[in-house]
């Protein structure tokens, strides 16, 4: 089978694609035969050494991926081959065929197709847990979400506006902006041509936000958090912007803000069955229509390096996907 393979540490156009044997699955193991598979940041960040998960050389990058279950070890029981399943391994995505752990892996909500699915659980998943679980979000409270545009953006816009939240979206460009307002946007806000802290202004009258969801980090993380309210949650989901922010700890003591970090992948592993009711919940809401991944462009596998240099270059709009 053929598979995108990271054999150093470098940027994405280091990875070559190369014919390697079928993976076989062992005890507790699925192989996946790859359908579709987005790309995320940490995909980027991964092959080049700088996520927190260190996989052995050479790996396959590629975090989530839809296909059909091929192969099937000792002890798994909630899916046999030939199912329709979604998978968030890790890394391995960006081949014909995947090895994962079963408990990686979940069957696709209704007739979800591969590219949505492929799309789906990673950016939907800590866009939910963030709001829902760790903000705590009220209806009616005003949510600012820097990175609008992106794949876990998008769907902080979309959970949002299910969960009754004012929207207000920040990106850096205005095809970007139009984008999340298609997908629920109650205000807009290029923070390239405009100081955030005024277009906060703008945009609340004034007020300020509640919950702030940060996938960006750099100087935006303080203009917005000193744009927050009174008991403002500010959510640190990550870096795309490659700089961490380093905030004066008046900021939150003075209006009792509180600074809230998000690990989705970790917590999904210690809290199995509150995460497999999240996930239950975004397929519901995906039924009822009130979720629609974005996808806006598709490569060959031949070519997935060019797919994660659109999200690393700050092309992309949604989602991303590899298919194999
Ligand atoms: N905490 C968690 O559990 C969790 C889970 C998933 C992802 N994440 C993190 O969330 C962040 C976003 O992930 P994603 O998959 O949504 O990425 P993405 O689709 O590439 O979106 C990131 C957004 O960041 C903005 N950005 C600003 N400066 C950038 C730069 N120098 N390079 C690239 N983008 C830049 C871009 O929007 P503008 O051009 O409009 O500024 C882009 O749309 C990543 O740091 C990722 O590691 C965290």
């Amino acid at each position: 089978m053929k598979a995108l393979l990271c054999k150093q540490f470098g940027p994405p156009e280091s990875l070559t694609v190369e014919e390697i044997p079928s993976p076989k699955a062992g005890p507790g193991e699925v192989v996946v035969t790859v359908k579709a598979a987005s790309v995320n940041f940490p995909d980027v960040l991964i092959v080049q050494n700088k996520y927190q998960v260190k996989p052995p050389l050479p790996f396959s990058p590629g975090s989530e991926f839809a296909g059909v279950v091929k192969e099937i070890g000792d002890g798994v029981q909630h899916i046999k081959p030939g199912d329709r399943v979604i998978a968030f391994a890790g890394y391995g995505g960006f081949a014909e065929e995947c090895l994962a752990p079963a408990n990686r892996i979940l069957p696709i909500p209704g007739n979800m197709d591969f590219v949505t699915a492929a799309s789906f659980i990673l950016t939907y998943g800590t866009s939910h847990h963030a709001l829902k679980h760790r903000a705590d979000t009220r209806p009616g409270e005003t949510l600012l979400v820097l990175g609008a545009a992106g794949g876990v953006g998008i769907a902080a816009i979309e959970i949002g506006k299910v969960l009754g939240l004012q929207v207000i979206a920040c990106a850096s460009t205005e095809d970007k902006l139009a984008v999340c307002r298609e997908h629920g946007a109650d205000a807009t806000i290029n923070y390239a041509t405009e100081d955030l802290r005024e277009g906060i202004k703008r945009a609340t009258g004034g007020k300020g936000v509640d919950v702030v969801y940060d996938a960006v980090g750099g100087p935006y993380a303080e203009a917005a958090l000193r744009s927050s309210n009174w008991r403002a949650r500010f959510l640190v989901i990550g870096f795309a912007s490659g700089e961490i922010p380093k905030v004066p700890l008046n900021l939150p003591l003075l209006m009792e803000r509180s600074i809230i970090g998000v690990y989705w992948g970790e917590w999904s592993k210690r809290t199995p069955a509150e995460f497999a009711s999240a996930v239950r919940e975004l397929g519901e809401w995906f039924m009822q229509g009130k979720l629609k991944p974005h996808v806006s462009s598709q490569y060959p596998l031949a070519r997935a390096a060019e797919a994660m240099n659109e999200l690393a270059g700050r092309r992309a709009k949604g989602k991303v996907v590899v298919v194999p």
